[in-house]
């Protein structure tokens, strides 16, 4: 039986920061954020849209009424929940109208959240062949104003349906995996922007990579040649970039040039958007599917989990037959088109709102017509949730 991503769904926030603008604010020369970085605009998350409304609205784009009756497993992986205690994901069902047989969690570890709920759902599935299981990457990445981690900052969500027989990507049962207590990149509790150290979180992202991905070739066999696109957790898109260059001379010069355009596409949506955290890698495969034509049933995909922390997963799964009938790529390009610029002192103005959330009675708003649902304020202590604009 192949278990794997049966439907995928994402959601990003409508407004955004031009980084080109931003450098010149910042006096820093924009082809260091655009080319060297790699990053055009970042997305902007307006009070009323946060990790649990994010979440919601990534995944009421894909699921039916038959899926939602079907869910017996929702999990979210985030690292900017919005409760200590309370799993974020018992909202998400209740908003989305998920069967209430369901075990509902939230899971932390950096980036690599949403990987490690992919796997809990993948081996529940091959428990549970009828059942179905939500998984769902959604986070606010925050680094402060005027910080040299800014231009990787951004905001959105991924839903990822896990069912036995996908029809986008069954995922191989083996994975590789390591693990080592490092600080690269953490968030005190009592801060919401993250303490990083930059460089060396890139260095331990490269080390990782290989030692997983050479790990995954001793169990599987497999030779670089095997894949015909590799996609990675992306904090900013050149990082993945950095890191297939350390393997590429493991194949020849065509399929060397072959990996690196496919990487291209999987970092379209990344550009525009920036570090979702936890939804990254599952964005950049998502903009890969939506994007690269040249793509074929069959195909090998390599996926690179990295959180923080660190956690490590390299893993991967085959194309299905007919994953193009899956997708609707029209629907980002219009999201995409249809966001807000924000001039930078809006952008600075928000930042500096949204680091003393929280406020009581406070009545937000949405005029976001992608956002079924968003964050409407605090009454008694109790998050609201509301349906906007479209609802579903
Ligand atoms: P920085 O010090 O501002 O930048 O930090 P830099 O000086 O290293 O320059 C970046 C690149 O731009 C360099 O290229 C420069 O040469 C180039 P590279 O050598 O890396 O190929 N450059 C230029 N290119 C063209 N024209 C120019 C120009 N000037 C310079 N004029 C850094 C950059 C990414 C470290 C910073 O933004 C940061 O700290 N970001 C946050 C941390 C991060 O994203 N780390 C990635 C790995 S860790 C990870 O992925 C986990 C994470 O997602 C968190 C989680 O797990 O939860 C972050």
């Amino acid at each position: 039986m192949e278990i794997g991503i049966d439907k995928i769904g994402m959601y990003t926030p409508n407004q955004y920061v031009d980084l080109v603008e931003l450098a010149i604010h910042r006096k820093i020369d924009p082809d260091k954020f655009t080319i060297g970085i790699g990053q055009d605009k970042m997305a902007v998350a307006p009070l009323s849209q946060d990790t649990i409304s994010m979440a919601a609205n990534a995944a009421a784009q894909i699921l039916s009424d038959a899926d939602k009756a079907a869910i017996d497993l929702v999990i979210l992986g985030t690292e900017s929940g919005v409760d200590n205690s309370k799993a974020g994901a018992l909202y998400v069902q209740r908003l989305l109208g998920i069967s209430n047989k369901a075990r509902v969690l939230e899971i932390k570890e950096a980036c690599y959240g949403a990987t490690a709920g992919l796997q809990f759902a993948k081996l529940h599935i091959a428990q549970n062949p009828k059942a179905k299981a939500l998984v769902i990457g959604s986070d606010i990445a925050r680094y402060g104003l005027d910080t040299s981690g800014e231009v990787t900052q951004g905001a959105g969500a991924v839903a990822l349906l896990v069912a036995a027989n996908p029809r986008i990507l069954a995922l191989d049962m083996r994975s590789a995996y390591y693990s080592s207590e490092i600080n690269d990149f953490w968030r005190p509790l009592d801060q919401l922007i993250a303490e990083v150290d930059g460089k060396y979180s890139n260095e331990a992202y490269i080390k990782f990579f290989q030692m997983v991905f050479e790990d995954y070739q001793q169990q599987t066999g497999y030779q670089l040649s095997d894949f015909a696109a590799m996609v990675f957790h992306l904090p900013y898109t050149k990082m993945g970039l950095k890191a297939l260059r350390k393997v590429l001379d493991q194949t020849d010069a065509a399929h060397q040039d072959s990996l690196q355009q496919h990487y291209q596409q999987s970092t379209l949506y990344s550009r525009r958007i920036g570090n979702i955290y936890t939804g990254s890698l599952y964005l950049a495969f998502l903009s890969l599917i939506n994007n690269d034509m040249t793509l074929q049933p069959g195909m090998r995909i390599g996926l690179y989990s990295y959180g923080s922390g660190a956690v490590g997963e390299f893993f991967s799964g085959t194309l299905q037959g007919n994953y193009l009938d899956m997708l609707d790529p029209m629907h980002y390009l219009e999201m995409f088109e249809n966001r807000t610029k924000l001039s930078i002192a809006e952008y600075e103005a928000q930042f500096k709102k949204q680091l003393t959330p929280g406020i009581e009675a406070q009545k937000l708003i949405t005029t976001d017509l992608n956002a079924p649902y968003y964050f409407a304020g605090i009454q008694a202590k109790q998050r609201q949730y509301k349906a906007g604009a479209k609802s579903v």
